[in-house]
């Protein structure tokens, strides 16, 4: 019976209908048009200075993937029509507990921050080569070139001081030339969601969204005029900042308790760095309540859980859990809320939880995909690829099942037009295809 009544109290907080698809799909629309003529909106349409790639660009580049929890340099050989190589590489965490240091806390500057990346690079480059380098910094930036991008916010809850308002080609040239590297000439620097369109494109002329459902979420896509500018180019919507939804009261507390309150509402009920959040809390509220965990010292176990931390990855293996006593979720009760009495009914809402929060993140960023189709071709009358990067995708079928559910629902016999497709390096490709585009510039 508790099951039941906890299952209908978490559906009508976290269930989105297929009209609700629907309208978030025009609102977001909406949004789009405001953003791009300038007007108020949560959608800022950042201009990439991007078009689509030949095809036929070739040759070696360095390339660097900045997405706030590691930092990747890597050499990548591009070959063509869709083809690439990748040669040398190297992968730190920006936050590393081994070595204590923290390039992502606000103690932490920007001369530190691209001191460490100047330092990285020197690591992977060979001292007399000579690199053209692309950058894919996967953050809200005003570009006003294709090489020159002024971060606008973090996001992704990062807090290195003195980044903001700073060009970041600026502060990595600075920091390059500080350590004595002058063999590397930084060319472009791109979103991350403009890496996987560009790698897309780079196989077929079809795709023209390219998006990250991973730690953060944002979407791109090409726009073949743009209002404000006559030039065909990739537009970085910066979705995650997207607003026009229903908020229930654990996504309003996540919110109030987040870097920046207000911001990123979209990101935060569906980014990788905030589901695991969104469990906690209601796990926690459920204790409280004494819905859930009944047999225990309340208070201890508030404590227990308050302290803890849970990952989308939990998130991914709780849901995923198919054993017949839910065996996997009763390993997480008692391995992280150190509770070892847990009921099959407890592991039951767990569960349910869980998948109601990956459904979710699914239908939502689904809608803003029809959003976006509605613009690019309304009437479906060419194939359009969605190219997806990130971990929740990449990692998580049935979020990959509910997104394309939410779109077949919706575009009833045209989905057949609409494909979805993962890309894998979609950073460190797509920052070679860019490097490629502009190497003489
Ligand atoms: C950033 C975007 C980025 C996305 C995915 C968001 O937090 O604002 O610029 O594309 O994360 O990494």
């Amino acid at each position: 019976m508790r099951f039941y009544n906890v299952q209908k109290v978490l559906s009508d907080q976290f269930s989105v209908t297929n009209l609700q698809i629907l309208n978030i799909s025009k609102l977001f629309y909406k949004a789009m048009l405001q953003g791009l003529n300038d007007e108020f909106g949560s959608l800022k349409m950042l201009p990439s200075y991007m078009n689509k790639p030949t095809r036929q660009e070739k040759g070696e580049y360095l390339t660097i993937d900045f997405g706030g929890t590691n930092l990747r340099i890597e050499v990548m050989e591009l070959l063509g029509n869709g083809a690439y190589k990748i040669g040398k590489s190297l992968s730190i965490p920006l936050d590393n507990r081994k070595s204590g240091s923290n390039f992502t806390s606000e103690r932490s500057t920007a001369t530190d921050l691209f001191g460490f990346i100047a330092c990285q690079i020197r690591e992977l480059a060979e001292p007399h080569k000579k690199y053209f380098l692309g950058h894919t910094f996967s953050f809200p930036t005003k570009q006003t070139g294709p090489n020159s991008a002024t971060l606008l916010k973090w996001t992704k809850e990062l807090k290195t001081s003195g980044v903001e308002g700073q060009d970041i080609n600026v502060l990595l040239s600075e920091a390059l030339k500080a350590n004595g590297i002058h063999n590397v000439f930084p060319k472009v620097i791109i979103n991350d969601t403009v890496g996987t369109l560009l790698t897309a494109a780079y196989k077929s002329p079809h795709a023209n969204i390219g998006s990250i459902c991973g730690t953060g979420h944002n979407t791109c896509y090409f726009e073949p005029s743009p209002p404000t500018s006559n030039t065909p180019m990739i537009i970085n919507i910066e979705s995650g900042n997207f607003n026009k939804l229903q908020f229930n009261k654990y996504d309003d507390l996540l919110d109030r308790k987040s870097e920046k309150p207000g911001e990123q509402r979209l990101e935060k009920m569906v980014g990788g760095k905030y589901l695991g959040e969104l469990v906690r809390l209601i796990v926690l509220d459920f204790v409280d309540n004494g819905i859930l965990l009944c047999k225990c010292n309340k208070k201890l176990q508030k404590e227990i859980i308050t302290s803890c931390s849970i990952t989308s990855k939990d998130v991914a293996e709780i849901q995923s859990d198919n054993t017949f006593q839910l065996e996997i979720i009763n390993y997480f009760i008692n391995s992280r809320f150190h509770y070892s009495d847990s009921l099959l009914e407890d592991r039951k809402i767990l569960k349910i939880t869980a998948d109601l929060i990956i459904k979710r993140a699914a239908k939502l960023i689904a809608s803003t995909y029809l959003g976006i189709l509605d613009k690019i071709d309304p009437n479906l009358k060419s194939k359009q690829i969605i190219s997806l990067d990130g971990s929740l995708y990449g990692n998580i079928p049935l979020f990959q099942k509910y997104i394309r559910k939410s779109l077949d629902d919706a575009l009833g016999e045209k989905s057949g037009s609409v494909i979805v497709e993962l890309i894998k390096d979609g950073s460190g490709v797509g920052a070679a295809i860019a490097a490629a585009m502009f190497k003489y510039l």
